[in-house]
């Protein structure tokens, strides 16, 4: 028998981090700088927050000329590791959630990062890297949710691309899978508790700490739970798992 379970590195890896000044992103970057990976970030910000041993580069997704730029520079960076991470959140009912919201969401959360994804994919195949994408899902695509339409949508798109890609990009021996994070502590929970206090009249703070109370762990999580996961599918720990959406979220998803 031959034990494999060598512990986990990242030197040589090329890793491109997406949303990279956000709560699970800025994590996901610091993980795999650390585990010896070269890092690649971009985020809207002109300037990155984390580590100086990344190398940054911002663009606005939502701007065409922005993600033209950002796949150039994807192509330019030969990836071996894509974490796709960069979103927007926002509520709304099938009521109220209006076409100027969809268009915000779904053109960074689906279109834009598709057209990362694709470019990544594509990267790969023409380097013959066997590489591994890694799309940031959520709870909330696996199960509408009546305040918050179009978020929900997109991540449930991003659910079905992973699957879609992964079954495309096999025979490449590159590995596709989603991340679905339950409820984890970073700068989004800002505009999350906010309009929950808006929709649902709470107090601040008040729904972030019962979202907290009800996972099963009984508490959210931290970026680091998200980026020990992502180390773990970039890394050639994770070669047999593809086209799965892995819920990190301390129980709240049963599937
Ligand atoms: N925090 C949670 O509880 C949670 C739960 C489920 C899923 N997620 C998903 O995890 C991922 C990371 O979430 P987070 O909580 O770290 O969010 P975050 O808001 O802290 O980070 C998102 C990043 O995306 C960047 N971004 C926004 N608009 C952009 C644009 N136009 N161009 C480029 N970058 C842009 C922001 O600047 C930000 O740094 C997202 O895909 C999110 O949907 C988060």
């Amino acid at each position: 028998m031959t034990l494999n379970a060598a512990p986990t590195d990242l030197t040589g890896k090329i890793c491109i981090v997406t949303g990279a000044n956000g709560g699970i992103g800025a994590s996901a970057a610091e993980h795999f700088a650390a585990l010896g990976a070269k890092v690649f970030a971009t985020d809207i910000g002109p300037d990155f927050t984390g580590s100086a041993e990344v190398t940054y580069q911002p663009f606005d997704l939502l701007d065409p000329d922005g993600l033209n730029a950002c796949v150039d520079w994807i192509n330019a960076s030969a990836p071996n590791v894509l974490f796709n991470n960069a979103a927007l959140f926002d509520m709304g009912t099938v009521l109220d959630a209006d076409l100027a919201q969809y268009d915000r969401l779904f053109g960074l959360n689906v279109r834009a990062f598709y057209a990362v994804m694709q470019a990544a994919a594509q990267s790969m195949v023409d380097t013959e890297t066997q590489g591994s994408i890694i799309n940031l899902a959520s709870q909330a695509g696996h199960r509408g949710e009546a305040l918050v339409a179009h978020y929900c949508a997109s991540k449930a798109a991003v659910i079905s691309y992973t699957q879609s890609a992964a079954l495309a990009l096999a025979p490449h021996k590159i590995r596709v899978n989603a991340i679905s994070p339950g409820v984890i502590d970073t700068p989004m929970w800002k505009t999350v508790d906010g309009l929950f206090a808006k929709y649902e009249g709470k107090e601040p703070g008040q729904k972030k700490r019962e979202v907290g109370e009800a996972v099963p762990l009984g508490y959210m999580g931290d970026p680091a739970d998200v980026a020990r996961t992502a180390v773990f599918l970039a890394s050639d720990q994770s070669s047999y798992i593809t086209a799965q959406t892995l819920c990190v979220d301390g129980g709240n998803v049963l599937r």
